[in-house]
């Protein structure tokens, strides 16, 4: 991969230290980091219970970094309208929890946010064709939902491959992200599959240097 090509680096806060995350959103800042990552879980979807809008609209006073919601909650059409208001830039959604999602891609744009829709490591993302020229990004999950921390699922790779393929040949200006295991290792393989945007947690906040974090991660993933 051509080493200007343009990265960006989206930590997510579930790995932060909750009681502080003013420190923590201004730690990720100072090193450069593009958006911020929020992690919305309902129990139900996945096996965790996270926060919803009340947090974010409190977060959205503390920095103006784009934010990029992932919501991992059933039905999640029935908030959509509380997650822009709270101040989500990107709403994404998992193809899993959408019977009707070209619908809730729909009704994510006229609330004037970025749609976004995510794949489950188990969903084949040629499920996805026929919404591609209708997303504004495609979100390759490379653990199962739920938890930070956990190990990149290696077969990931030739998914975000796959994916990057159906983009070039649908609508080339559709973002490309991945979540899940992201660290200086698995970045590089996945910039090196096509992703653009990269989600990562405990890499990030796990450090006892964020800003330092950041900075490499955006390095090692350049392959600088
Ligand atoms: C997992 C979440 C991820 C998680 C990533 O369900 O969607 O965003 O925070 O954390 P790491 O980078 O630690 O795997
Ligand atoms: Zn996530």
């Amino acid at each position: 991969m051509e080493k200007q090509v343009k990265l960006t680096i989206v930590p997510s806060l579930l790995a932060a230290d909750f009681a502080d995350l003013r420190g923590q959103i201004a730690q990720a800042e100072a090193g450069g980091a593009d958006w911020l990552h929020l992690d919305v879980m309902d129990g139900r979807f996945v096996p965790n219970i996270t926060f919803g809008p009340p947090v974010i609209a409190s977060l959205r006073r503390l920095t103006s970094l784009p934010f990029d919601a992932h919501l991992m909650i059933v039905e999640p059409e029935r908030f959509l309208e509380a997650f822009r208001e709270a101040g989500a830039d990107i709403i994404t959604v998992h193809y899993e929890t959408c019977p009707h999602l070209h619908r809730t891609i729909q009704a994510i744009k006229a609330l004037g946010a970025k749609a976004g829709v995510c794949v489950n490591p188990a969903t084949p993302v040629r499920l996805l064709s026929a919404v591609l020229g209708d997303v504004d990004m495609v979100l390759v999950m490379s653990v199962n939902p739920g938890f930070g921390g956990q190990s990149f699922i290696p077969s990931s790779v030739q998914k975000v491959a796959e994916t990057a393929e159906m983009i070039r040949a649908v609508k080339p200006g559709v973002m490309l992200e991945v979540d899940g295991g992201i660290d200086a290792r698995t970045a590089r393989s996945v910039v090196e599959a096509g992703a653009r945007v990269l989600v990562s947690g405990n890499a990030i906040f796990g450090s006892p240097d964020i800003p330092g974090a950041v900075r490499s991660l955006r390095k090692a993933a350049e392959g600088s």
